[in-house]
């Protein structure tokens, strides 16, 4: 298993862009109001055996990166928390002061994992999840464990 940064090698492209649509129905993805695509984002990849088995995307403005999605394929391995790693290690060596991530309120697996990781929670967005559906309507009404999914809980992490 390794981690890679794919910038300029497009040999794992498909794959990944294929892990994406699996998990956000697309390549691009709203937070916050905002549309973002996430194949022109910064972005580590977790491959095996030349499979693409988890990948961490995320950008940079100004002094402060949000990480845009993060999925392992192969859960409870260390792969979430090694990509976040890589990713915050990358943003603090460019200067960055803050890394954030916005989850939903279904996502009570998500909520845990960045707060083991030493996020705090900074916002939450009541029923912001009905303005991203209104712009993607390819975002589920239903989420983890069948609950209504309608809130962004927004986290940080000082770097
Ligand atoms: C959230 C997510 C990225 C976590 O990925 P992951 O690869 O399972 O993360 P890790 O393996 O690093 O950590 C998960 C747990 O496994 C544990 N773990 C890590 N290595 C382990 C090992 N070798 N043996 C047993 N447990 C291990 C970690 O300690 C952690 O446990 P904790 O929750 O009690 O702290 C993953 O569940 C996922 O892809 N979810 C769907 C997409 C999603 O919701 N993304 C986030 C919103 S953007």
């Amino acid at each position: 298993m390794e981690y890679v940064n794919p910038e300029g090698d497009s040999r794992y492209r498909e794959q990944m862009n294929a892990l994406l649509r699996e998990a956000w129905g697309d390549v691009n993805v709203v937070a916050h109001g905002e549309w973002f695509d996430l194949t022109a984002c910064d972005m580590f990849l977790c491959v095996d055996f030349g499979e693409v088995i988890g990948a961490v995307h995320f950008i940079v403005t100004g002094n402060d990166a949000e990480i845009l999605s993060l999925l392992s394929r192969r859960e409870h391995a260390g792969i979430g928390r090694a990509l976040m790693r890589l990713a915050a290690d990358a943003c603090r060596a460019r200067g960055m002061r803050c890394l954030r991530v916005v989850t939903t309120n279904d996502n009570a697996r998500a909520f845990r994992f960045y707060q083991r990781f030493g996020m705090e929670l900074e916002t939450v967005r009541l029923r912001q999840v009905d303005v991203s559906r209104r712009m993607k309507p390819l975002i589920p009404l239903t989420g983890c464990d069948g609950i209504p999914i309608r809130d962004e809980l927004q986290l940080v992490l000082k770097l």
